[in-house]
């Protein structure tokens, strides 16, 4: 029986080829997305959550939710995912205010379905809003798989701290700290799971022809522009990806229990990890099979395009980027 899954989302380019991904694991019932503040404002990841459902077929109910972090302000990454949060993509519909009301899905989903798994791709807000409300889900809920946090690799919004951990730091603790079957998907292993330039290039060809390659053509080739400029990277990172490839098949990662917390400080450290005796338990991603993870998003998102073993680069292109960021962080 496939597994009931809840996605939490901020879409976002990454989030956007998870949605993609997710759509097409038979082993995955999606029951539910809600948004959240994050790449973008509530409103256009709303927006952009519903188109990238439609395109790929979902039809589970979306949900807006928290426009704000718990006690931040929203900080959307237009550099990184662009003005519309799809990069060079400008979605047909506006962007509309909605009624916040991801907690309370959060909470009847959890409640009707047994050991529901989440998958969190943005900030924490939503969640950690629902147990709030909600204390008795934490035990009901089963694993929650989250994308977020750095421990020992660069970081993408300060070079200690992840984006989905620095803008919701608060709510990040809070959930750290609700006693969860929390697996978490840092940029340790996120960032070896990236889509090479030579596959972008290919899909700029194809979306001549086919205007869903061009849709992720557009986005995608935004996202390699951010990489190019800020990592010196020849492709892009899709993070999120990850976290539902795991979902699907936690064996796909290697992985190790941990106490983590993290930074609640204003400075470079917002947001960062580290181990602390007195810290949430996690069980945490370490390592991961990039080359299966590639393979299962070619054919399940890009295989109308690309022939096969076009995202396998990714990997190598990866590896030799963390090995390069290893070597400038030893030598300061
Ligand atoms: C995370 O932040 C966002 O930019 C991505 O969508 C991903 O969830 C990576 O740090
Ligand atoms: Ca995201």
């Amino acid at each position: 029986m496939p597994t009931a899954i809840l996605i939490d989302t901020d879409p976002g380019i990454d989030d956007a080829v998870a949605l993609a991904l997710a759509a097409k694991l038979p082993v995955l019932r999606i029951v539910a997305i809600t948004t959240e503040h994050g790449n973008t404002d509530i409103d256009r990841a709303t927006r952009n959550a519903r188109l990238i459902a439609s395109t790929a077929g979902i039809t589970a109910p979306i949900i807006p939710g928290a426009a704000n972090p718990l006690v931040r302000e929203p900080h959307p990454a237009r550099e990184t995912h662009g003005a519309e949060g799809l990069g060079f993509v400008i979605p047909g519909q506006a962007a509309e205010n909605e009624i916040d009301g991801a907690a309370e899905a959060i909470i009847a989903q959890v409640r009707g379905n047994h050991k529901l798994t989440v998958c969190c791709m943005g900030p924490l807000t939503n969640l950690a809003t629902a147990i709030a409300f909600a204390p008795d889900i934490a035990d009901a809920l089963g694993p929650v798989f989250v994308m977020g946090g750095a421990l020992g690799v660069p970081g993408t919004q300060t070079p200690l701290s992840e984006f989905n951990w620095w803008s919701d730091p608060e709510a990040a603790d809070f959930v750290l700290h609700a006693n969860l079957d929390l697996r978490l998907v840092p940029l340790d292993v996120t960032r070896r799971i990236a889509i090479p330039g030579s596959a972008i290039r290919a899909l700029i060809e194809a979306g001549k022809a086919d205007q869903e390659a061009r849709f992720w053509a557009d986005a995608l080739r935004f996202y390699a522009e951010f990489h190019r400029e800020y990592e010196h990277f020849d492709g892009c990172v899709v993070n999120d990806a990850l976290a539902i490839a795991l979902a699907a098949d936690p064996s796909l990662a290697q992985w190790e229990e941990m106490r983590i917390d993290v930074s609640l400080s204003d400075d470079e450290r917002r947001g960062a990890v580290r181990r602390s005796a007195a810290g949430g338990y996690a069980t945490v991603a370490t390592r991961v099979h990039a080359h299966q993870v590639l393979a299962l998003i070619e054919k399940c998102v890009f295989s109308r395009w690309l022939p096969t073993g076009s995202l396998a680069q990714g990997a190598a292109d990866a590896d030799r980027w963390l090995a390069a960021a290893a070597s400038r962080t030893i030598a300061e």
